[in-house]
């Protein structure tokens, strides 16, 4: 569909309503049970079946809407056409025995026409109301579009920059990720499963599947019970309690066992434990994939042991064999029972009933695009990279540039104009005549007063193994290709003619995501050199990373540095506001930023363990402190804490205290500071991190404002779970409480949890 084209070109049906408010259980229920008695085997293993309709391949394509024509499929992903939708839609509508509508799945990671920051961004930002709006843009132009179901957000814990995928998570600390998790659910489904112009939210990946060895993606992952559970879990449990309807499975094996087939997972933590009551997929073939695992014998087994594990949907292979559909044949040898099977078809069912898709099945084509050309969603996109951005270095207040006074800028770099780049991972429906790139809102900022000279400074390398995405499923991407000595040569002349050179560089696209695992966080190709060469000329520089990586930059030392992510759609206009001082950076890292890869996994939430004095000196060749903290990130303002205080010195378990503590802005702008709070327990029945968050808010002050910013601390942040107990305690202490900018806040204080006196 051609948004720009006006007119509606589809049919428009509107036979209802979204629901108003949800629907009440029992109604829900009684309509399942009304499909339910209706069904065959064959429907109700179709029903909880779903299919790639890769419409670019058409022999497939026609495999699949085969499978819908018979009743034989529930949901499908991949098609992102509202025509298509349209039509698919009213072969299962119109055509098949009961009319049971589709479920339309995609992955709606960070925007769907309108393009967000990637989700580490959103992290990055520390912000979950506008983490919240983000998706809620993105859920309204999937919806309008026809898709009803985000497999987002992605909650896993990520420790490992070399994993790919951590540019799709809320970064290493549970607490953020716990907060970034609940928000999008928040922005993706709305108040209720069926909420107008919402989707129903599919955390994943259940579960662990951050901790990959080695950060190679799709590798073991092997965690302690501590980690499980005090790390890796709690995103989760947010994301189910602010009410997701569907969960994803992960395709790793868990300490040996794999996720898609493991009961315990599934059932007792997911179900019994965490207390979801949506409906489990797959990932993509990861049901078929317990026979490659080597934990089923052969498809037929592999969709038992999937369904009674607790998955309700197989989302199939693409191009490959579904077990699902060995579902029928399992029941007749009695290997699995009907009650197994109805339990996930009903699970399925009830979600296209809360969804109103038996009301309202189809796509109004002309409101469809109104939606997607919505200029609100701009404003949204371009806050949250302004939002997100984190400064790293400034030397001598380099930045801000003063628009006014500047003749003559040399912007450089293969990512500076790098449309399809900016966007990220995990975008299909993006339009990137619309994406304003650095290079172009620089140019927008400066006008023509100023001379803005350009040059991609090098080529973009090639991956040795070509990605996933690189597949005719996939629309490509041209990319930077010039002979490097040259251009870098006349890249420096350039910076060396310019009052200041700003450089993007950076990982492209492909680079990053699933299936994008790295063994080195350099600059890919012959960025390093463009880096030194640049520098070289003495002009003053700003480096600009357009990366979701902590890259090193071997020591290269630019005046300025921040870190724009994949920054979206509207990237180019915020970046050119962050150059220009129109905005002050107010980002913070989500992760420890290590200074070089020797260094992985480096979490800042680290037990004392033995000689903790030491800490700094365990490698003999240098610090392994990070380069930049957890939480760090500069402004161009300045923020002083004092006066943390508590409401009680002591509190018993089980009781919560309120903590103060002021920030004043000490600088000469408006700006934004995150206050963070992070605590440490002294001792107990388990050693505890050295700091871990467990509060944060991030303000606006006016130069000279003072505001007080009060966190409250209870039993949720106090307790953990304990691997001896197996269980949740929360242990008598003192704790040390600590309030400032970042994970390494010097202003402290202490309050205990004492459990009363006895009465004599
Ligand atoms: C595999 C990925 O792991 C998952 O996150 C994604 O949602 C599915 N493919 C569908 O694209």
């Amino acid at each position: 569909m051609n948004i720009n084209q006006p007119g509606s070109s589809g049919s428009v049906l509107n036979e209802g309503e979204a629901p108003a408010a949800a629907l009440d259980d029992a109604v829900v229920r009684a309509r399942v049970d009304a499909l339910l008695a209706q069904m065959t085997v064959e429907e109700k293993a179709g029903q909880i079946t779903q299919y790639f309709d890769f419409l670019t391949s058409q022999d497939e394509a026609k495999r699949v809407e085969a499978e819908v024509a018979a009743g034989r499929a529930g949901s499908l992903l991949f098609v992102t056409d509202p025509e298509d939708i349209n039509r698919l839609q009213r072969i299962a509508v119109e055509q098949t025995r009961l009319g049971i509508p589709l479920l339309f799945g995609f992955d709606i990671i960070h925007g769907f026409h309108t393009v967000m920051p990637v989700p580490i961004a959103m992290a990055a930002s520390w912000d979950p109301e506008l983490v919240e709006q983000g998706q809620a843009v993105a859920a309204a132009e999937a919806r309008a579009i026809g898709l009803h179901w985000a497999f987002a957000p992605m909650v896993d814990i990520a420790r490992d920059p070399r994993w790919g995928r951590l540019i799709e998570s809320a970064g290493e600390d549970p607490y953020l990720g716990a907060a970034m998790a609940a928000a999008q659910v928040r922005g993706f489904q709305g108040g209720y499963i069926g909420s107008p112009d919402r989707v129903i939210a599919g955390p994943k990946h259940f579960a662990g599947y951050g901790a990959a060895l080695g950060g190679r993606d799709y590798d073991e992952v092997n965690l302690s019970d501590s980690e499980l559970w005090n790390v890796y879990l709690p995103p989760f449990k947010a994301a189910i309690d602010a009410g997701a309807g569907n969960v994803m499975t992960a395709y790793m094996g868990l300490n040996g066992i794999p996720a898609t087939g493991n009961r315990w997972l599934l059932t007792t933590v997911l179900r019994d434990m965490l207390g979801f009551d949506g409906f489990v997929v797959t990932d993509a073939g990861a049901a078929a994939d317990l026979t490659t695992h080597g934990v089923a014998a052969d498809l037929t087994e592999a969709g038992v042991r999937a369904l009674q594990a607790g998955v309700d949907m197989e989302m199939a292979p693409p191009f490959g064999q579904s077990a699902y559909r060995r579902l029928p044949e399992a029941l007749a040898d009695g290997r699995i029972t009907m009650a197994e099977l109805d339990a996930s078809v009903r699970r399925v069912l009830a979600a296209k009933i809360r969804m109103g898709l038996f009301e309202q099945p189809y796509v109004d084509i002309a409101r469809a695009r109104a939606v997607l050309s919505d200029p609100k969603h701009r404003t949204v996109a371009r806050r949250a990279a302004e939002r997100s951005a984190v400064l790293l270095r400034n030397d001598d207040n380099l930045l801000p540039l003063d628009a006014k006074a500047l003749r003559s800028v040399a912007v450089i770099g293969p990512f500076a104009d790098a449309t399809r780049d900016s966007s990220g991972p995990w975008i299909f429906a993006q339009d990137d005549q619309e994406t304003v790139t650095v290079l172009a809102g620089i140019k927008a900022a400066l006008g023509d007063q100023v001379q803005v000279a350009y040059s991609p400074g090098v080529s973009v390398p090639a991956r040795q193994f070509r990605s996933i995405f690189e597949s005719p499923e996939h629309k490509q991407a041209p990319r930077i290709e010039v002979d490097d000595e040259a251009e870098i040569a006349r890249a420096a002349e350039l910076a060396r003619g310019a009052e200041v050179a700003i450089l993007v560089l950076g990982e492209a696209q492909i680079m990053i995501g699933e299936n994008a695992s790295r063994s080195s966080l350099d600059l890919p190709g012959r960025q390093q050199q463009l880096l030194d060469a640049v520098l070289a000329t003495g002009t003053p520089t700003v480096v600009l990373l357009m990366s979701a990586r902590p890259l090193d930059l071997k020591g290269s030392a630019p005046q300025a540095q921040m870190t724009i992510w994949y920054p979206g759609t509207q990237g180019g206009t915020a970046i050119a506001n962050l150059l220009f001082g129109h905005v002050s950076p107010g980002g913070k890292l989500p992760f420890n930023w290590p200074r070089n890869i020797g260094q992985l996994p480096l979490p800042y939430a680290r037990l004392k363990s033995h000689q903790p004095h030491k800490a700094e000196q365990r490698y003999w060749n240098e610090p392994n402190s990070p380069l930049y903290p957890f939480g760090f990130g500069l402004s161009y303002s300045s923020f002083a804490f004092d006066g943390l205080s508590f409401d009680r010195a002591e509190i018993a378990p089980g009781e919560a205290l309120q903590v103060s503590v002021e920030v004043c802005n000490t600088g000469k702008c408006t700006a934004d500071e995150v206050v963070q709070l992070y605590i440490h327990q002294r001792y107990g029945s388990a050693a505890r991190p050295v700091r871990e968050l467990k509060g944060f808010q991030r303000v606006t002050l006016e130069p000279g404002e003072r505001r007080t910013v009060q966190f409250t601390l209870g039993p949720q942040q106090l307790r953990y779970w304990n691997a001896a107990a197996r269980d949740w305690v929360q242990d008598e202490s003192p704790f040390d409480v600590f309030v400032g900018s970042d994970s390494t806040a010097p202003l402290t204080a202490s309050f205990a949890v004492r459990r009363a006196a006895p009465e004599v």
